[in-house]
């Protein structure tokens, strides 16, 4: 059968142009979603009479042979059918006749690809915060196994002050958390309905948009027929936190690539989710915390095509629409596959507990604690820094720890420092002492590992 918008066509198209036009490499993932998106619109046709109830059937028939063939792997799709929705269509007349011609009433391609996305990333989204969910499942589960495993906290990649895994490890989760979020919004203007759209103006016939967005289960209809056909806002918007979550990924896997390292060794990831060098015997590599971070990339990069894509298209539908779906699917199918394999290593992965937490111990990181201690004893703040960095220095040309020095060397810099001090500078009372919401306190983090169980546990999906 030749092209459906042939009428008004001298030449045939030329084999080039055809395949550096066609979508239907990548647009046939949509197959299931054109195909539903057609069957509401039949319906609708039948239930407005523009169409016969008899036509509707013969049309249903047609559309789930289609569908059968389609996931049996029978169907042959056709380049010189352009995209999915010719292929759907051309087979369509070829099984049913004429009849199949009657499909297209009160619909354009232009509306039918805004509803199939719409309708493609409805889903994708619930699956996506499923994924999340999982995600978050399984770091509070690490992380309620870790409240007393001590670490050192960084700024700077320097040593700061002493934390838990289980601080470290529900700070993703709140990450995660916030994706889901913005997950759950975008996909509020995701779940509108475009069809009745048609090319750009509506239509003539009184078709009925409330019907079909029922039942393809819509929350809302789309108020502009002009914007309808126009809008890639929610493909935008879903790169875009597609992009913030694969960031926050990307940092999880900074850090597990670091920590794995001899430099570091605080943890080992199972063979299983590493690799070996081909030359270098010894080598157990961190590739898939690699990957996720290297992976990143193509996120942001699909969100600068859309971007770019749409940034100078005048109203409506223009042709370049058509490479949103290539940069929508990659990123995706990226965040899908590094969510899915995070979830998977994460269990994997063993705590070097005693190197973490001779670490936590080097580096003076309890000189805040120190400080605070002179300002508990009645020193103002800034003083209590000031003695504190002289102390520090002190013991670094003395080659000392704070806890190595004596009441007497302590009286020098300052007066008010007693015995209790001791109490003070040990990291396990460091972390019991901290009195703050949110901090690392052992017993804050286990009230909050409670808080974010039952907020995971209620999560929408
Ligand atoms: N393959 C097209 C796309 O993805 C479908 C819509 C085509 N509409 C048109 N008037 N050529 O955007």
């Amino acid at each position: 059968m030749g092209k459906q918008w042939s009428g008004r066509f001298k030449e045939e198209t030329s084999d080039f142009v055809e395949s550096f036009t066609e979508s239907i490499s990548f647009d046939k993932r949509l197959w299931y979603y054109d195909l539903m998106g057609s069957k509401a619109h039949a319906k609708m046709l039948a239930k407005t009479g523009i169409i016969s109830k008899t036509d509707l059937t013969e049309i249903l028939r047609g559309l789930d042979e289609i569908s059968d063939e389609i996931e049996k792997g029978l169907f042959r799709f056709r380049r010189s059918m352009e995209d999915i929705h010719m292929n759907i269509e051309v087979a369509l007349i070829e099984k049913i006749g004429d009849l199949g011609k009657k499909l297209h009433t009160a619909r354009s391609r232009n509306d039918q690809i805004a509803l199939d996305i719409r309708l493609f990333m409805r889903d994708e989204i619930k699956f996506l915060l499923r994924l999340l969910k999982k995600l978050t499942k399984v770091l509070l589960k690490r992380a309620s196994s870790n409240i007393d495993t001590i670490m050192p906290g960084y700024t700077h990649l320097q040593r700061a002050q002493p934390v838990t895994m289980a601080h470290h490890l529900t700070a993703y989760v709140e990450m995660f958390l916030r994706d889901m979020e913005r997950f759950e919004d975008c996909l509020k203007r995701t779940d509108s309905l475009p069809l009745g759209a048609c090319a750009l103006a509506g239509t003539t016939f009184a078709t009925d948009r409330a019907y079909v967005a029922k039942l393809l289960g819509f929350q809302r209809i789309s108020e502009n027929s002009m914007d309808a056909v126009s809008d890639r806002d929610f493909i935008i918007e879903f790169i875009s936190n597609a992009s913030i979550t694969m960031m926050h990924l990307s940092r999880l896997a900074e850090e597990l690539v670091l920590w794995s390292s001899e430099e570091f060794s605080f943890i080992e990831i199972s063979d299983s989710f590493t690799t070996g060098s081909s030359i270098m015997p010894q080598k157990k590599n961190p590739d898939v915390a690699e990957l996720v971070r290297g992976k990143t990339g193509r996120v942001y990069g699909s969100l600068i095509t859309v971007l770019t894509i749409m940034k100078a298209l005048p109203l409506t539908y223009n042709r370049d629409m058509q490479e949103d779906k290539e940069p929508l699917f990659n990123a995706l199918d990226t965040l899908k596959g590094s969510l899915t394999i995070f979830t998977e290593m994460l269990p994997k992965i063993r705590f070097n507990k005693k190197r973490m937490h001779k670490t936590a111990h080097s580096g003076f990181s309890l000189a805040t604690d120190l400080a605070e201690y002179l300002v508990k004893k009645g020193t103002p703040f800034r003083e209590a820094h000031k003695i504190t960095g002289e102390i520090v220095k002190y013991c670094i040309d003395s080659r000392k720890e704070l806890s190595d020095i004596d009441i007497s060397e302590y009286n020098r810099f300052s007066p008010v420092i007693e015995t209790d001090l001791y109490d003070y500078i040990t990291i396990e009372k460091s972390l019991r002492n901290k009195k703050s919401r949110g901090s690392a306190s052992p017993d804050e983090i286990k009230k909050q590992i409670e808080r974010l169980k039952k907020i995971v546990i209620k999560g929408k999906s």
